[in-house]
């Protein structure tokens, strides 16, 4: 699949799978959320661009890299992409955060805002979205349109599971945004649920269920 990465890594895989696990605490599943957000954020940054600075050590003076350009923000998409943000911040503590509240109507299945706050220069950095599930994509293709209308451009989307429908739908709205993700599984049910998936990430996380 074009603009896709399936991070196989086997900490990646073998988490994952102890999350698909309906016998999987609250706790647990949390804690797995965690680990693997710091697990995927050091893959959806492998390629930032670095410039060659000058700095010098007790010994001499070298030109070495650091990454270029202003500040990341992550931009979880509320409440089940707040599961990625702490891992994620442990790599990259100085990035900025813009939260996006968007919950799926259980008919419709549409998504409906009912928060979003950004940093003020948010059009002037990279922006990577993140929700652990990419199911119909229609809050991925929400929160991303929301961000575009505030003038940002340069957007990735890292996501744990995503349905085949779902990419192909992200992808029609947004083919400039990459997505990073650990699996691509089967298929929606007829609710809009990944199949074989790992049920409702918001309500395991936050034991509502
Ligand atoms: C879940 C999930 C995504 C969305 C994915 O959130 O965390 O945001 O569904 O589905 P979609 O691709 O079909 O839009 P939900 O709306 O259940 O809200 P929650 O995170 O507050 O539980
Ligand atoms: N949202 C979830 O939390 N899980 C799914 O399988 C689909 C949407």
């Amino acid at each position: 699949m074009p603009n896709v990465t399936v991070v196989d890594h086997p900490l990646v895989q073998h988490k994952l799978s102890l999350m698909r696990d309906k016998a999987r605490s609250t706790k647990g599943f949390r804690q797995l959320l965690h680990e693997i957000g710091m697990l995927l954020c050091y893959e959806v940054t492998r390629d930032l661009p670095i410039e060659m600075v000058e700095i010098e050590t007790p010994l001499t003076t070298i030109k070495a890299p650091r990454i270029e350009g202003k500040k990341l923000v992550f931009a979880p998409i509320l409440r089940a992409g707040l599961g990625f943000v702490d891992g994620m911040l442990e790599l990259v503590p100085s990035a900025r955060v813009a939260h996006i509240g968007l919950y799926r109507d259980p008919q419709t299945l549409t998504a409906v805002e009912y928060y979003f706050k950004a940093p003020e220069d948010v059009a002037d950095r990279l922006v990577i979205v993140m929700d652990p599930m990419l199911a119909t994509a229609n809050s991925a293709i929400a929160a991303v349109e929301r961000l575009k209308e505030r003038g940002v451009s340069n957007l990735r989307f890292v996501c744990l599971l995503a349905a085949p429908e779902g990419i192909d739908k992200f992808h029609a709205h947004h083919p400039d945004v990459a997505i990073w993700t650990a699996s691509v599984d089967s298929h929606l049910n007829d609710h809009g649920y990944i199949v074989p998936g790992l049920g409702d990430a918001g309500d395991r996380m936050f034991g509502t269920k």
